[in-house]
């Protein structure tokens, strides 16, 4: 049977249109779920939104809508996003819909039976923009750590979850699991703040009522996180037990959200006796050229589907892999976009295709001759290092690595010079050329799935799997495509 693969990325708040910070998520796990499906494995990928919550109720007001009717408008905006830049999900959750409401219950009556929720009022203080109760000491000069905004002080009857319980036993996991949480990082971040008493969390709201109600107490609605942290387990079919097929996951999330992922949400798991995921991996923020994180409430961002108007889909994916260490910040700036797109993907590659497709139409008549791929080209394709990469989810390594071949089949043809060649040797050099492009076009399927269809056309071959990244695959006769320009440079 084939081996599962389950992933999950954050789900965004709707409270405004999608920005670049919110498609690289997209992006970067989109490329690790297509690498996997890449691999033959059977793969979940999902996505989605978070709609309840005080920043939405408070978002539809200022644009005079109600929030069912504000969210559906905005879901547009977001699933139109992931439409437009290929992202393959399996899965886009709204926890607004009514199967996610059954999860969140499921999961709530779970905690009530481990006798771990109680009735008390919560007072202190709460940032709206992140939905997230702080105390005075983590703040930043009384200000929220991530939105740089003054918090609002609360208070109001709830129901909470006793989370101090689990400290011992979830610092007990996190070390005995590196894998749990990373980058090391993060794991030593979080490791470092549990050094600290745990407190118990306020899990429903009783001052607004934009949320899924408790039973039995319709005055509270649960707390925004409890409710997103239930899609990973709606997701997957929870509370039906089929959801032990794909269960646990790979979370992949942003760096500001890992208090939620790497210490509510596993000892809520705990508390309801469901496995913890598999692991959590934190990427880091995309910020604006002049260094700040990309948000709607620091003001400035970049509107990926006005960027896609101006640069192909796939340089923009590309970039975002490859500029950015998974895991690290990394800055945006369409001059250094336009730089990449221009050397690695408009020369280094477009012009290693367009060569070939123009010398296999040139001299053989746009068929692939018989031959054999040259020893030393196949020797310069590093592939257990690119498959080592994507294991320990670093992208931009797979990429750079690539892209090394990529050159390797320049140099090939700068040092063949096969327009001063004939017969068996030229048949040789054309092959190995078509050959290679052709295992290139499968790796870079799982970063670039509309390029690696388009090198596809002009070799003459179909899309195909990991499996076949076996050289001297190419079938003799294959029947090569017009040669037709894969990036155009930009000014
Ligand atoms: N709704 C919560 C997540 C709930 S998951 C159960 C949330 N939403 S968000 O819209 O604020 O952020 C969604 C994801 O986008 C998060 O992982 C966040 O880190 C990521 N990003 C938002 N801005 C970002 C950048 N500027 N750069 C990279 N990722 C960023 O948090």
């Amino acid at each position: 049977m084939a081996q599962k693969f389950f992933i999950t990325t954050a789900i965004d708040y709707p409270s405004g249109k999608p920005h670049l910070g919110h498609l690289y998520e997209k992006v970067c796990a989109d490329s690790i779920a297509r690498w996997h499906r890449l691999k033959g494995e059977k793969v979940h990928f999902s996505t989605g939104l978070d709609e309840h919550g005080a920043k939405i109720r408070c978002k539809a007001k200022e644009a005079g809508k109600n929030p069912q009717a504000f969210v559906d408008e905005m879901s547009k905006h977001f699933i139109g996003l992931c439409k437009l830049y290929g992202i393959s999900y399996d899965d886009f959750i709204r926890t607004t819909e009514k199967r996610h409401l059954r999860s969140v219950l499921g999961i709530f009556e779970r905690l009530e039976k481990k006798g771990d929720v109680y009735k008390g009022a919560y007072e202190g203080l709460y940032c709206v923009e992140c939905e997230t109760y702080y105390l005075a000491k983590d703040l930043e000069k009384g200000k929220c750590p991530t939105h740089g905004t003054l918090p609002q002080n609360v208070k109001e009857e709830s129901y909470f979850f006793a989370m101090s319980k689990y400290r011992e036993k979830l610092i007990g996991h996190i070390r005995k699991n590196p894998e749990f949480i990373r980058p090391e990082e993060r794991r030593n971040e979080i490791l470092s703040r549990l050094k600290e008493p745990l407190q118990d969390l306020s899990i429903s709201r009783t001052s607004f009522d934009w949320g899924f109600k408790l039973p039995n107490e319709p005055s509270h609605v649960f707390y925004v996180w409890l409710d997103a942290l239930a899609n990973y387990l709606t997701t997957s079919g929870y509370p039906d037990t089929k959801y032990k097929k794909l269960w646990p996951a790979l979370h992949i999330i942003g760096k500001d959200i890992i208090w939620h992922h790497c210490v509510i949400w596993p000892c809520v798991l705990l508390s309801a006796g469901i496995e913890l995921p598999k692991s959590v991996f934190a990427h880091g923020f995309i910020r604006t050229e002049s260094g700040e994180k990309m948000s709607k409430s620091k003001g400035e961002v970049i509107d990926p589907i006005a960027l896609a108007e101006k640069y192909p889909i796939d340089a923009t994916r590309y970039f975002l892999l490859r500029e950015v260490p998974f895991g690290e910040d990394g800055n945006f700036s369409e001059a250094a976009l336009k730089t990449r797109m221009n050397s690695e993907l408009a020369n280094d590659l477009g012009n290693l295709l367009n060569r070939t497709i123009v010398m296999l139409n040139k001299y053989r008549a746009g068929k692939v001759p018989k031959g054999e791929t040259d020893r030393k080209l196949r020797k310069a394709l590093a592939l257990p290092k690119i498959g080592k990469h994507m294991k320990n989810l670093e992208p931009h390594n797979a990429l750079a690595e690539i892209f090394r071949f990529v050159a390797a089949a320049n140099a090939y043809i700068n040092e063949k010079e096969p327009w001063k060649k004939d017969g068996k040797e030229l048949d040789n050099i054309l092959y190995s050329l078509a050959d290679s492009l052709r295992i290139i076009s499968i790796l870079l399927s799982a970063f670039m799935p509309s390029t690696s269809e388009k090198i596809n056309s002009q070799i003459g071959v179909k899309s195909a799997l990991f499996k076949d990244t076996k050289f001297n695959l190419l079938k003799p006769g294959t029947k090569t495509g017009k040669s037709e320009i894969l990036f155009r440079k930009a000014e």
